[in-house]
């Protein structure tokens, strides 16, 4: 469920009708429901009631600061993945024994960065970042606290490009190997082993592949304590997936995923940890679009539209899935035509949809990408010089711009021009 739906005939985020902000802002742009944010970081935070744990946000689904701040108000930790996301998170007021630092490629400058700011724990991805973490506490005369993320060998099921869970993948230490690997950390002397990560993959739609990951887990914590580590601490990842199209999708509620948890460890005495992104800030956000032109081509009608692959990458790079809707209602019964829609970017994989059912709409109609908050404004680029669009945030009847649209001047003003070419003319 979210706050974007039609009023009077206008789609409205919360209580502000969409065509307002776009007005008010121009278009494209995001526009992100406070409700919705909070709505769904509760669901995940009530489903794991009665256990001790933390719902660390995947900041990299959505990483705006008034996004953190709202989260980090209920109480959310934040999964980061960089010492970008890391400064954000901390700079959002999130304390840094909130903060857990996953990634197969920290630096020894992110390490100390954290280390230094204050850590909850690192997600540590292979010896030689063991190593490597080690060397560093010892130079600042700390200890890392860590949990290592196994790779459990589970098909998720999911996109290829964001699986992440089978041994082929770059992620993880293999979970055959855990047993030598934990022995090695606990002879570090930088390294406080406090628990195992696992996390296998992102937009899952069954359960399944989570209860074998979680499974292996729960037997691996068995064995690990039998060895004489204090596994205290499980960090299960993210990945559930959500809905992205109203009709036919019914992937698993954060209710079920919580149940399926304590099924599957709550016997362990551990405190659990998970990583969700996107269905936190998925279903929270919409981009907001113009149609420029209607374009008449052979056999088929193109939406030219005002936003492109660059705004919004998800469907050319996974060729996913984004509801397209107007803003302002269709007639009910009206009938659908088929339209490629596509941005102004030169080249053909700026696709949104092909042939996707619309009701008619003309040049100057405003549509609203749906579930466009995660994965969506942060992996926009300036491609085309095409400055980033801004962001929005709504609470109630409120509404604010969280990141302002770049003037041209500002983008260009980024470049420098070395001072040999300064009097070329
Ligand atoms: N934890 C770790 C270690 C991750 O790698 C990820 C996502 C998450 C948590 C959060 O997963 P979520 O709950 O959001 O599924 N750009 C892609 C998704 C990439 C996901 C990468 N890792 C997309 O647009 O679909």
């Amino acid at each position: 469920m979210d706050h974007f739906l039609y009023r009077d005939g206008a789609l409205f985020a919360e209580d502000v009708p969409l065509a307002d902000i776009a007005s008010a802002v121009g278009t494209p742009f995001y526009c992100y429901s406070a409700a919705t944010l909070i709505r769904h970081y509760r669901l995940f935070d009530d489903a794991l009631a009665g256990m001790d744990h933390l719902v660390c946000f995947a900041m990299k689904s959505n990483s705006n600061q008034a996004v953190l701040r709202l989260l980090a108000a209920e109480g959310a930790g934040m999964d980061v993945v960089s010492g970008g996301e890391y400064a954000r998170a901390r700079a959002a007021g999130v304390p840094g024994d909130r903060i857990v630092f996953s990634g197969v490629g920290k630096t020894g400058d992110e390490m100390r960065m954290a280390l230094e700011g204050g850590i909850r724990q690192f997600n540590v991805e292979s010896e030689p970042e063991l190593q490597m973490l080690s060397a560093v506490a010892v130079s600042l005369g700390v200890t890392a606290p860590i949990a290592i993320r196994v790779n459990p060998d589970v098909d998720a099921k999911t996109h290829a490009k964001i699986a992440t869970g089978k041994s082929e993948n770059k992620f993880g230490i293999p979970i055959a190997r855990a047993v030598a690997v934990y022995a090695e950390a606990a002879a570090l002397p930088g390294i406080d082993v406090v628990g195992i990560d696992v996390h296998i993959g992102s937009q899952l739609v069954e359960l399944e592949p989570f209860e074998r990951a979680y499974a292996k887990v729960a037997d691996l914590t068995r064995t690990l304590r039998a060895e004489g580590h204090d596994i205290r601490r499980l960090d299960l990842g993210g990945g559930l997936g959500i809905p992205y199209t109203r009709s036919n999708e019914a992937p698993p509620l954060p209710r079920d995923y919580g149940a399926l948890i304590k099924r599957c460890v709550g016997d362990l005495g551990c405190e659990v940890e998970i990583e969700p992104g996107r269905l936190i800030s998925g279903n929270a956000g919409v981009m907001v679009s113009k149609v420029i032109y209607l374009k008449s081509g052979e056999g088929r009608d193109f939406l030219i539209l005002d936003g492109a692959m660059n705004d919004l990458v998800r469907p050319s790079m996974y060729d996913a899935h984004h509801d397209i809707v107007p803003l302002r209602e269709p007639a009910a019964g009206v009938e659908q035509q088929p339209y490629d829609i596509v941005g102004p970017v030169c080249e053909s994989g700026d696709t949104f949809a092909k042939q996707r059912p619309m009701p008619p709409l003309a040049a100057g109609d405003l549509v609203a990408f749906r579930s466009a908050g995660a994965y969506g404004a942060v992996m926009a680029s300036e491609y085309n010089s095409r400055p980033l669009i801004p962001e929005v945030l709504v609470q109630g009847d409120r509404w604010a711009v969280i990141r302002p649209r770049p003037s041209l001047e500002e983008m260009i003003a980024r470049d420098i021009v070395p001072d040999w070419l300064q009097d070329a003319d």
